[in-house]
């Protein structure tokens, strides 16, 4: 049976793709079934491919994020993943809002999937390549983690 699992940020073009791409190589690598996807609280990028640093930060790490394109949460997105991933505070509580009364999902924080509960995935888009590389390094992180919970899960 395959999971599924859609990260969510603000734009959908550099924290959430980051976060799909490292969780991919990470399912790859244990031949986990999994779906995934990424999307953005925020309409502002809709369509549009991931942040050039983003990709350059994927690719740098041997993961390619260039096919991605941005895209919004809707509604029913809530019973189609069964984990809904949220790289911040901010948007984990956008999520809860617009959750609907029949969501199946289950909501968490990125960097719960770490241990490191209750910590957001710094926004790198305001900043230079040392916060993609920090952003990156959260999201294999708290992929690791991700995927060694769906490989145990029933
Ligand atoms: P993301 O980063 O949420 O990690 O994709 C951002 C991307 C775009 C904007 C803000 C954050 N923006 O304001 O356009």
């Amino acid at each position: 049976m395959f999971k599924s699992v859609l990260f969510v940020c603000l734009g959908n073009i550099c924290r959430s793709p980051l976060a799909e791409g490292a969780f991919r190589a990470e399912v790859a690598g244990l031949k986990l079934p999994v779906v995934t996807d990424s999307a953005g609280t925020a309409a502002y990028h809709i369509d549009e491919k991931p942040d050039p640093r983003a990709i350059a930060t994927a690719k740098r790490n041997g993961v390619d994020i260039s096919t991605l394109r941005g895209r919004q949460v809707k509604v029913a997105d809530f019973t189609r993943f069964d984990h809904i991933v949220a790289m911040d505070a901010d948007n984990l509580a956008n999520l809860k809002r617009i959750m609907p009364a029949d969501a199946t999902a289950k909501l968490s924080l990125m960097l719960d999937w770490a241990g490191r509960k209750g910590e957001s995935v710094q926004d790198p888009y305001y900043g230079d390549d040392d916060g993609f590389n920090i952003t990156w390094a959260d999201v294999v992180e708290a992929s690791k983690g991700l995927a060694d919970h769906l490989a145990n899960e029933a």
